[in-house]
């Protein structure tokens, strides 16, 4: 199948007071039509802006370059006008904070039909019909009056759900969600999940879910990239990461899930040491001065990504690990400059 959203060598630097730095590096993903495509990694580590990328959204100065198409057609190097028609209507993003994505001078019911009058050409009556209809998806009770309310009347979680239908309001062919999820209680997260994997089926929406939480991702993703410090350090089958996770920081990742039927209360394991900056990883494997498996040559070159023997489509970006086809894959290995 050819995907619809592929980034190659995708890389992001950001304007700092020490001038301009990268914080993405090298990014490849490539997401289908109908895939849940999951991004896991801790607070820094590139997730958001990653995304932001394609929509042309980087903070002010941030430059992307490398290769980003969506269903064939170039992204980073799309004009302005190209960019907001792509965005909404085939891209749309649910941003991480709710606030931020919402006006808070406009009532909900303007913030749902505007871009789907614009980008769709329908009425402001059939807009505002559909906009009722997608609250009720979202399990906003009276989407009548909800229209004519403003943001701050909302919950968080309820703030949260609006958003995420403002995003689908024009039916976008991929949804990227940055942490959907995270503000809400258990119950409707769970009917936030079923609404994302019900339009993926019925209509072939992809979705690319960014989430700390990997019990969420282990529930619906279908394809996995985890990220640490601005890099890629293991891809592959939601199942292969999360049963077989090749890399170290992913088995920490995972050790950190609460064990099933331990019950409330239960202690959740951190990796120790603290999340390694983007903008000033140590040399080499960045999760070395973590890792309890690092050896000297860890400290030297940034490892390439490396796929499993008997599953190609897993690869994990570790020397250790990795090390039985480690020196068939280390050739084209990056050195860190
Ligand atoms: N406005 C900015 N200017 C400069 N650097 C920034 C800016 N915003 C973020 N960064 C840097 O970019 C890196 C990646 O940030 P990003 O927001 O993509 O992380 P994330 O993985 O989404 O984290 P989180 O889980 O906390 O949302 C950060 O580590 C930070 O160093
Ligand atoms: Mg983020």
């Amino acid at each position: 199948m050819t995907p619809l959203l592929e980034l190659e060598g995708l890389s992001i630097r950001l304007p700092t007071p020490d001038g301009l730095r990268a914080v993405v590096h090298d990014v490849d993903l490539s997401v289908e039509a109908g895939q849940i495509y999951g991004i896991a990694g801790e607070s820094g580590s590139g997730k958001t802006m990653t995304m932001l990328s394609l929509l042309g959204l980087l903070p002010r100065g941030g430059v992307a370059s490398g290769r980003a198409t969506f269903d064939g057609r170039d992204v980073l190097a799309a004009g302005k006008q190209a960019r907001r028609s792509l965005r909404g209507k085939d891209l749309s993003m649910v941003f991480q904070d709710p606030m931020t994505s919402l006006h808070p001078m406009l009532t909900v019911g303007r913030q749902l039909t505007e871009h789907a009058r614009l980008h769709l050409g329908i009425s402001k009556a059939e807009a505002s019909r559909r906009a009722a209809a997608m609250l009720e998806e979202v399990r906003i009770p009276d989407g009548e009056a909800a229209l004519r309310a403003y943001p701050h009347e909302f919950s968080g979680g309820m703030r949260q759900r609006i958003a995420i239908a403002i995003a689908l309001m024009c039916e976008p062919q991929v949804l990227i969600a940055d942490e959907p999820t995270t503000a809400l209680d258990v119950t409707v997260q769970a009917g936030i999940l079923q609404l994302l994997d019900r339009l993926r089926r019925e209509r072939g929406m992809a979705v690319v879910l960014i989430t700390h939480d990997l019990g969420v991702m282990s529930s619906i993703a279908e394809r996995v990239s985890v990220m640490y410090a601005g890099r890629v350090i293991e891809h592959g089958d939601a199942r292969d990461v999360l049963q077989r996770p090749g890399h170290p920081y992913t088995r920490g990742l995972l050790g950190a899930l609460p064990q099933p039927g331990a019950g409330a209360g239960s202690e959740l394991r951190a990796i120790p040491g603290v999340p390694a900056s983007p903008l000033d990883p140590p040399p080499g494997c960045a999760f070395h001065p973590r890792c309890p498996l690092a050896i000297d040559a860890c400290r030297t070159a940034v490892p390439p990504l490396i796929a499993g023997a008997s599953e190609p489509r897993h690869a994990a970006a570790c020397i250790v690990t990795m090390a039985d086809i480690a020196p068939r894959a280390s050739t084209g290995s990056e050195v860190t400059p």
